[in-house]
């Protein structure tokens, strides 16, 4: 492709960590180029001024957002604003025409299940439905030639991504809920100041938070049901799940461990296998060998997802353990390979970094 034919990409939130973390990895891109960024206000310098480590944008100036020149200057635009402000920015440039893929929580569920688990008005029930649910690996169908993306939460995308493969497979026992303990690192909460957010608070530290009220709760049920749908089967299986958010001393990472009471004896083997089956191709999901798990320094810096797997038969259990990178799979990442996917674009293409190690 010719720079003259690359595809024009804005950033709405290039200031917020999820909105730095696109415009690195729009960087690897060949097909794109960024020709808007904005946040809440004008500033001035360049994004490579303000970001030193940005220093390809030396041409690009971070503005305060107006819908009229994100959408003259852009044919997609990622919007990465705090939920409330987010879904209603992208509803407003996909009606203009534009692909508009949100990052927040705001065209995830429907408007009163939204009301109820974010405390805040919804955006408009007609925007929610026109948009398309952006776990790439479960929806790919559906991103395909989509103009308006609902990019999943990070903690639902590596709950979702190791609950789904059992669920479909109906390994779960029926009526016992799922349990999940997940952990995040601190750049899940974003770039704005928080006291617990403080190197004297988070480290050597570590605590629940959202207890019984986190709002990816209804996300991961809701698409749990949508995707775990059995094959041949019109039973819907709508487990719910025990939900445990926790603050890990650690910058990137969500690390989700997950038990599933098992309906019927299975062996670890069976398991690895049905998971394997059912990524197979998908360049972003690694399952490992029965007695391997993930660590977070696996996935840090890239788009990729692992899983391990152990069948715990004194008690019954399948444990899932699923890790990923909050700012890449868990947002970025992701929402670039629904990008590609909506484009009929290679879904890798500007994602292919291994990870970052140590
Ligand atoms: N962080 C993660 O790991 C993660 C993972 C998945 C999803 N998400 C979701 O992605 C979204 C962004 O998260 P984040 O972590 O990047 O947040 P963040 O670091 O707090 O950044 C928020 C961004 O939004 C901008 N902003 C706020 N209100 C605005 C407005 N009214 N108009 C224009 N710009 C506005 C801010 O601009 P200023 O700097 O100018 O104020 C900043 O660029 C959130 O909805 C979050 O839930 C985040």
């Amino acid at each position: 492709m010719s720079s003259t034919s690359k595809i024009r990409v804005g950033v709405v939130g290039a200031s917020g960590y999820g909105g730095l973390e696109l415009l690195r990895l729009l960087s690897f891109h060949p097909d794109v180029q960024v020709t808007y960024a904005a946040g809440s206000q004008e500033r001035d310098g360049t994004v490579a001024d303000m970001y030193p480590f940005l220093s390809t944008y030396s041409h690009l100036q971070l503005e305060k957002y107006d819908v009229d020149r994100c959408a003259d200057r852009c044919d997609a635009v990622f919007v990465a604003l705090p939920s409330g402000a987010s879904g209603a920015i992208a509803g407003q440039l996909h009606e203009r025409g534009r692909l508009a893929i949100d990052l927040s929580g705001d065209l995830r569920l429907p408007a009163d299940t939204y009301a109820s688990w974010y405390q805040k008005p919804p955006v408009a029930p007609k925007v929610i439905a026109q948009a398309v649910y952006g776990l790439t690996e479960w929806n790919r169908n559906e991103i395909r030639g989509a103009s308006l993306i609902a990019n999943p939460g990070c903690y639902a995308t590596a709950v979702l991504l190791g609950l789904l493969p059992a669920v479909k497979a109906k390994l779960a026992a029926p009526d016992r809920p799922l349990i999940v303990d997940a952990k995040s690192g601190v750049s899940g909460a974003g770039r704005s100041a928080t006291l617990g957010g403080q190197l004297g608070e988070l480290s050597d530290n570590f605590y629940p938070y959202r207890v019984g009220k986190h709002q990816h709760t209804p996300e991961i049920e809701r698409y749990l049901a949508q995707f775990g749908l059995a094959e041949k089967s019109n039973e819907a299986s709508h487990p719910p799940i025990v939900f445990t958010t926790q603050l890990l001393p650690a910058i990137r990472g969500i690390y989700a461990s997950c038990y599933i009471p098992l309906g019927a004896d299975v062996q670890v083997e069976q398991v690895v296998d049905i998971y394997r089956t059912t990524y197979e191709g998908e360049p972003f999901i690694r399952i490992h060998d029965p007695g391997k798990y993930p660590e977070l320094k696996h996935v840090r810096g890239s788009n990729q997802t692992h899983i391990g797997l152990f069948v715990d038969n004194r008690t019954a259990t399948l444990q899932v353990f699923s890790a990923l990178d909050n700012l890449q799979k868990g947002a970025a990442g992701q929402a670039l390979q629904n990008f590609n996917v909506a484009m009929g674009l290679d879904q890798t293409t500007g994602l292919s970094q291994l990870p970052i190690y140590p």
